[in-house]
C-alpha cells in the first residue's frame, strides 16, 4: 500500500484557482452515506438523486445502486453526465436529494445552491477541516444547521484525476447531511455526530476501480 504524504492530499492541499479540482471519489465512501440514509429513514429506492459535479461517475454509480433515479451534471466533459455549472440557474427539474462531493474552493457555494434547489435533502463529502472558519460558520453553518454530520473512521483516499485502490491518504473526510424542507436538523436543533465505522471491506464491490 502506497502511503501518500503528498501535499497534494493533506490539508493543505492547494489547487489553483481555475482548476476543476477533479478527485473521483471510491465508492464505498458513497455507500456509506446511502446506508446511513437508509437508517434514519428516507426511502431511498422512491427518491431521485442529482449528482452535480459528477466527474467521470464514480459516486453516481453506487447512488444508482440506492435511488430510484439518479442525473449527473459537471461543468467539464468527461464523457459523463451533462454538461454545465452548477452554479448558474438551470432548466433542470427538482430532486428529492443533491449529493456530491464538491470543488474544494467551491464547497461553501454549492452547499448553498445545493440546499436551495433539493426537495427533501443534500449531502457533501468534504474534509473534515470544512467544519471549521470563521466566515464558514457565519455564513454557513449558522445560517444552514445540517441535521447530520458523518465522521469516517477509516480514511477516504483521494487522488487528482484517478482512483488508486492502493493508496493512503493523511487527509480526514466527513459527510455533512441536510434536511431541506422543512429545514430541520434532527436532534433538538443540533446536529447528530455519527462516528462511520469501519466500512470499506464490507462496502467495496468487483469492478469499482475498473479503468
Ligand atoms: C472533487 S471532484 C468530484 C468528482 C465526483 N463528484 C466524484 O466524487 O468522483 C469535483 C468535480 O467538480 C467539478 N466542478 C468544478 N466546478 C464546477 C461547477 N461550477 N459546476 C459543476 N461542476 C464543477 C469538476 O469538474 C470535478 O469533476
Amino acid at each position: 500500500m502506497t502511503q501518500n504524504n503528498s501535499a497534494a492530499v493533506m490539508q493543505r492541499r492547494h489547487e489553483p484557482h481555475d482548476s476543476l479540482d477533479f478527485f473521483p471519489t471510491p465508492p464505498w465512501a458513497t455507500r456509506a452515506l446511502c446506508e446511513y440514509l437508509r437508517q434514519v429513514g428516507p426511502l431511498l429506492s422512491t427518491k431521485r438523486v442529482w449528482e452535480p459535479a459528477c466527474g467521470e461517475g464514480h459516486m453516481l454509480r453506487p447512488l444508482a445502486e440506492y435511488f430510484e433515479m439518479v442525473y449527473g451534471s459537471d461543468i467539464a466533459p468527461y464523457g459523463f453526465g451533462a454538461v454545465r455549472d452548477f452554479l448558474f440557474p438551470g432548466d433542470e427539474p427538482t430532486f428529492d436529494w443533491i449529493v456530491t462531493n464538491p470543488p474544494f474552493r467551491l464547497g461553501e457555494q454549492f452547499v448553498q445552491t445545493m440546499i436551495e434547489r433539493a426537495r427533501e435533502g443534500a449531502a457533501v463529502l468534504v474534509r473534515t477541516s470544512f467544519l471549521e472558519g470563521i466566515g464558514r460558520y457565519r455564513d454557513l453553518f449558522s445560517r444552514f444547521k445540517p441535521s447530520a454530520i458523518l465522521q469516517f473512521t477509516e480514511r477516504v483516499p483521494m487522488l487528482k484525476g484517478k482512483l488508486d485502490p492502493e493508496s493512503s491518504t493523511a487527509t480526514s473526510y466527513c459527510w455533512i447531511v441536510w434536511r431541506c424542507r422543512p429545514h430541520k436538523p434532527d436532534s433538538y436543533g443540533m446536529p447528530m455526530f455519527v462516528w462511520i465505522p469501519p466500512c470499506r471491506r464490507s462496502l467495496e464491490r468487483q469492478g469499482d476501480y475498473a479503468a
